[in-house]
């Protein structure tokens, strides 16, 4: 029988997709690249996930899993030569139980978290992963990810919020981890090799995750600095006045801003003339009105110190909204922008003003006029330092002269300052061939052992993470 055949007496004729336009299934969000897939296969069950690895292997083909494809380092849509099956878990979306007492909710991977924090918050608890796509990614794809996002300061990565997991392995068996249990020492924590392996040791099925009290009161403030320096100082000072409380710490440099006002304008910068803005969530469990009071302390200290120039409290949730909204649109504006040079990169909060003064004025060095498009998540140490071409020079042109010299640059310096050239996207294929240059090489050859021994035959996603030869 030939594999089409196959998938489709496993999943049904309607959930293998052969031709039409699949281009939802074979572009990447940035369209940076298109891949072509032998078919869209769209399981309904782990079981049948599990027939569908068991047909694939037997026919030699590869699989790319793909959850909602918002994947920014091009891991989740096949490559160029038509002969991969493109896996969709968009079938696989329910919400199977939620444990009030255990504080955990067990979902499908093709959950779309957004569902998943509506579902918490129906319960009166609160999902704390949360990232500007949250209305198309999947959990599934979060995990595979080990994505980041707003709130880690506070509740960790997809990894510190995974407690089980239900996994197919390249073999096609499912291996139950699922889990609710917040302590388990009997071996090797499997979980964590699947967490963050962007699909290339198994599929991931279900998940049970932690689940948390709400907060009494949530503030959200909008506040104008001079410099960087001056924000990781603020930042200081906000773990010092506000602790635990402090949930969320996200910078965005002028330019960031100004693609946001140039593109969305409903989502203008409050302070347009500032040249770096933070955004900063305050969670509370005793009382709105002492988070506020302990908010207002930190703000009206920094602005008299002069470490901060101006500030706003949200008065209402649809205020924190707004603002968040903005934070978050600068993805979306630098798409509709168009092409540019994205970095996603971590370093020890207390090197981010050198190695961005550093890299900032060897980049100018490089081609005067370069467009720095710097923003992310301070209070994780991870910035999204996206370079853009001068104004005036073709984006196409600029990639094509100095992607590769840009990141290169880039990458020394995230190396001379210790850091990592993936803060939380991950991979994918876009770095595969950049890894090798900037990991440890003796934890390269343990990732190649652990690929090689739970998917002998190479058909996991192969090429992307982690490359064999
Ligand atoms: P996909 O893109 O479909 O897949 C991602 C990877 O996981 C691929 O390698 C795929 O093969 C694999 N995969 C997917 N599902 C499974 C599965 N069930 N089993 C095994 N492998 C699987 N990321 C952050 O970390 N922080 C952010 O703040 C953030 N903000 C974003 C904002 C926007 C506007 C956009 C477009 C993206 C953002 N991202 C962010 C990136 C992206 O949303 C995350 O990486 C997300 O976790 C991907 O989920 P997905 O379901 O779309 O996965
Ligand atoms: C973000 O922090 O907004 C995301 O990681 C997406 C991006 O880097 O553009
Ligand atoms: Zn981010």
């Amino acid at each position: 029988m030939s594999l089409i055949h196959a998938l489709e007496s496993i999943v049904g004729p309607s959930h293998v997709l052969i031709e039409g336009d699949l281009s939802a299934f074979e572009q990447d969000w940035r369209k940076r690249s298109k891949g072509r897939a032998l078919c869209v296969v769209s399981p309904g069950s782990t079981e049948e996930v599990a027939q569908v690895i068991k047909a694939c292997a037997s026919h030699q083909t590869s699989i790319v899993p793909q959850g909602g494809n918002t994947g920014l380092v091009v891991g989740s849509i096949p490559d160029e030569s038509g002969q991969q099956v493109l896996l969709s878990l968009k079938r696989m979306r329910s919400i199977e139980a939620i444990d009030t007492d255990n504080l955990s909710i067990t979902v499908q991977a093709g959950c779309v978290l957004q569902e998943i924090q509506e579902a918490a918050d129906h319960a009166g608890l609160l999902f704390p992963l949360s990232l500007g796509s949250e209305g198309s990614c999947t959990i599934g794809g979060n995990l595979s990810t080990n994505a980041g996002g707003t709130q880690v300061l506070r509740y960790g990565n997809t990894r510190d919020l995974c407690l089980g997991l239900e996994v197919v392995s390249a073999s096609g068996e499912i291996y139950s981890g699922l889990s609710g249990l917040r302590k388990d020492n009997t071996g090797y924590d499997l979980k964590n090799l699947f967490i963050g392996a962007e699909g290339t040791l198994g599929i991931i099925t279900r998940a049970t995750m932690k689940l948390y009290p709400k907060p009494k009161a949530t503030l959200t403030a909008f506040v104008a600095v001079h410099d960087l320096e001056r924000c990781v100082n603020l930042l200081a000072r906000a773990h010092q006045a506000l602790s635990a409380q402090l949930t969320g710490f996200e910078v965005m440099n002028q330019f960031s801003m100004s693609l946001v006002s140039k593109h969305i304008p409903q989502l203008a910068c409050p302070f347009p003339g500032a040249a770096w803005c933070v955004l900063l969530e305050v969670s509370d469990s005793e009382s709105e009105r002492h988070a506020s009071e302990q908010l207002e302390a930190l703000l009206s200290d920094a602005i008299e110190q002069e470490v901060a120039n101006n500030a706003i409290i949200a008065d209402s949730l649809q205020k924190a909204k707004h603002l968040w909204h903005i934070r978050e649109s600068i993805t979306m504006a630098q798409a509709m922008e168009g092409l540019n040079i994205k970095n996603d990169i971590s370093l020890p909060v207390s090197s981010i003003t050198e190695f961005v003064r550093v890299t900032d004025h060897a980049l100018k060095e490089m081609l005067s006029g370069m467009q720095l498009v710097n923003f992310g998540h301070l209070g994780d140490g991870n910035l999204h330092y996206n370079v853009q071409a001068p104004a005036g020079m073709p984006a196409s042109e600029f990639l094509l002269e100095f992607e590769d010299r840009v990141n290169t640059l880039v990458y020394q310096k995230v190396k001379q300052f210790k850091g990592s050239i993936s803060a939380e996207h991950g991979i994918g294929s876009l770095k595969v061939h950049t890894l090798p240059h900037y990991k440890d090489p003796v934890a390269l050859q343990l990732m190649r052992q652990i690929k090689t021994s739970l998917d002998p035959l190479n058909t996991m996603n192969p090429n992307r993470v982690v490359l064999l030869t």
